[in-house]
């Protein structure tokens, strides 16, 4: 009997010597709501414990993710004006970018990521600009490109475009170079697949398209070959960080990702995985601190370096109290 595999199973203490797979506040990513039109922060009903923040709530919430240690926040705007241009996406002014600044103040050391598309900035809330029914890619393209770079010079550390235009890394990563903010970061929304799971979050973000849907650009979801090609794209256009989403039914993606490159791996824990262990939890029918813990736990053995997930502010807390 050599198999005796019990053996390092045995105790809390031989289980921890030879635990394989860590977790660190640092390694989450906290995504946030920021309202232009909120004056205190609004609950979302389909993601119980997230709201969204007015502008005046945002420098308390960063400094209390940096006094648990997170990795960094990822920003998104709900901007008080559309229009079929995303014209508040740019605008020095602009909710996102107020956000950022304020942040920055408070918080001088904190990672600061912003995500970059237009479908809560437009009445119709697709992720670009609209040529008849359809998405016009380069169009979006300049777009896209004139938001990162508000982004970055209001202070972003880190921008994220998620709107799954072709060449969308490289055109920020040349436009950010062209205007002076080499050592602002591209995190690609490399393998975004057309998911319903984004569901809470096109609630929270008042972002759902009014007609259609996003297959024409997200990725189908039976397709893994063709992620891995825009993965690859993504790492050819200067990406300094690639990104898989949603997570918990595509870790098979995410261990892809890790293996085709060298380049850091994060994973989005989105709205609706969010939504459903929260909704479980409530109900009694899940544990919620061991189910989060698990689950981060499984996207960091898939080979996620990072993980964007709103259980970050409470899964920083329990691991603080283990
Ligand atoms: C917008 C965007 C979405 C998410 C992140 N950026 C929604 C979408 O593509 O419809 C989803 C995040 C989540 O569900 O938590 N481009
Ligand atoms: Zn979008």
């Amino acid at each position: 009997m050599s198999d005796r595999l019990r053996r390092l199973r045995r105790t809390p203490g031989l289980r921890n010597l030879v635990r394989e797979t860590r977790l660190r506040a640092a390694d989450f990513i906290y995504p946030i709501f920021v309202s232009e039109t909120a004056t205190e922060p609004e609950p979302i009903p389909s993601m119980p414990g997230q709201s969204r923040l007015p502008l005046t709530a945002v420098a308390a919430k960063v400094k209390e993710a940096q006094r648990l240690g997170l990795g960094a926040i990822l920003f998104f705007g709900l901007p008080r004006e559309k229009d079929d241009n995303a014209t508040s996406s740019c605008a020095p002014h602009g909710i996102v970018q107020r956000a950022i600044r304020t942040a920055k103040e408070a918080c001088p050391e904190m990672v600061l990521m912003t995500d970059v598309c237009v479908c809560a900035y437009t009445p119709h809330g697709h992720c670009g600009v609209l040529k008849g029914h359809e998405v016009d890619n380069d169009e979006t393209l300049r777009l896209l490109a004139n938001m990162a770079v508000s982004h970055a010079e209001a202070g972003a550390d880190v921008v994220a475009p998620s709107s799954m235009m072709d060449r969308q890394v490289g055109a920020l990563r040349e436009a950010l170079d062209e205007r002076g903010f080499m050592e602002t970061a591209v995190m690609g929304y490399s393998a975004k697949f057309a998911s319903a799971y984004y569901g809470p979050f096109r609630d929270a973000a008042d972002s759902a398209p009014s007609f259609g849907d996003r297959a024409s650009y997200q990725h189908d979801p039976a397709n893994i070959r063709h992620a891995r090609r825009e993965i690859l794209a993504d790492e050819r256009e200067g990406a300094d960080i690639l990104m898989v989403k949603p997570g918990i039914a595509y870790l098979d993606v995410v261990r892809l990702a890790r293996e085709t490159s060298d380049l850091p791996i994060a994973a989005y824990n989105v709205s609706g995985e969010y939504s459903m262990i929260k909704a479980a939890a409530e109900r009694g029918w899940l544990d919620e601190r061991k189910v989060v813990l698990e689950t981060l736990t499984a996207f960091r053995r898939a080979g996620a370096d990072l993980v964007i997930t709103y259980h970050a502010l409470d899964a920083a807390k329990w691991l603080n109290d283990n």
